[in-house]
């Protein structure tokens, strides 16, 4: 089953029939939001807001572990994330798409793994993570491929298809927040090779990873990044590009979901084959 994480300006997914709303408490705490489970251009989906009702968590304070254990306990196993980005690419201008290919993590003291050796939260389950964290092992997963192949070629076949303008392809940089960035900063995450700048980022990605989940990230310019763009930036014009391009973002969504192949051909869901110590 796919999870839709929606970020800044996306908090509930229209055209979804709902069948169940599930209010979910997990080891990991409560997840941001209800998780609203429904079908979308005939398939099961799922929902979740990442900041929550209202945008109650900031970046560093949203519920990122419990959020993807809710969809593991609901059957998930691919999960689109949906972000409002900063633009640090020349090239890439406010109301472009993003398929996010790699990842730099800025961000500081965030849980960031289940896999916490005898330090392990044991939980109930069948499934490899839930044993693997019931027998306190240290487990280290490969990130050279975060970001699943087949989710991503399917994102790129949509946008083109929508005639959309995106990018196939860019280096996300995550910061802890929830203030933007300084200019000096963006030059140094510029001079790392960072495409776009978000929050939100990680560690949803390597939290999906870990429980062997397909994961992809497509994000939405909503502003250049700070020094680039020789003004202020607010949270307001974030959240006023957002709303612009919710039935954009909606419309990709639906084709992607009808387009995904039902079967995974990524090898995504190997990621724990001799990962642990
Ligand atoms: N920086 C960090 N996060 C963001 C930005 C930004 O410029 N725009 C939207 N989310």
């Amino acid at each position: 089953m796919i999870g839709i994480v929606g970020g800044s300006g996306l908090y509930e997914l229209e055209g979804l029939e709902v069948v169940e709303r599930a209010f979910i408490r997990t080891p990991f705490g409560e997840p941001s939001s209800e998780v609203v489970v429904g079908r979308l251009e005939g398939k099961e989906v799922c929902f979740l807001s990442r900041h929550g009702k209202g945008h109650k968590y900031p970046p560093h304070l949203v519920p990122y572990r419990a959020n993807l254990w809710a969809f593991r306990e609901l059957g998930v196993n691919r999960v689109l994330g949906i972000s409002a980005v900063g633009s640090i690419n020349r090239l890439f201008k406010p109301g472009d798409f993003v398929v996010v290919e790699d990842l730099l993590d800025f961000t500081k003291g965030r849980k960031d793994t289940y896999y916490e050796g005898v330090y392990s939260i044991p939980v109930c389950g069948e499934d490899k993570p839930a044993k693997l964290l019931r027998e306190g092992k240290v487990v280290h997963i490969d990130s050279s491929q975060l970001y699943c192949p087949q989710m991503k070629s399917v994102l790129v076949e949509v946008l083109e298809e929508l005639k959309l303008p995106y990018h196939p392809s860019g280096t996300y940089a995550c910061t802890e927040g929830p203030r933007f960035e300084t200019p000096a900063e963006i030059r140094a995450i510029e001079r790392l090779g960072g495409d776009v700048v978000g929050m939100t980022g990680y560690p949803e990605v390597v939290l999906a990873r870990e429980l062997t989940m397909c994961y992809a990230s497509l994000c939405v310019v909503a502003n250049p990044a700070a020094g680039i763009a020789g003004y202020r930036l607010t949270s307001e014009e974030v959240i006023n590009l957002m709303k612009q391009k919710e039935e954009e973002i909606k419309e990709v969504i639906r084709k992607f979901i009808a387009q995904l192949p039902q079967e995974r051909t990524c090898g995504c869901d190997k990621i724990l084959e001799g990962a642990e110590v």
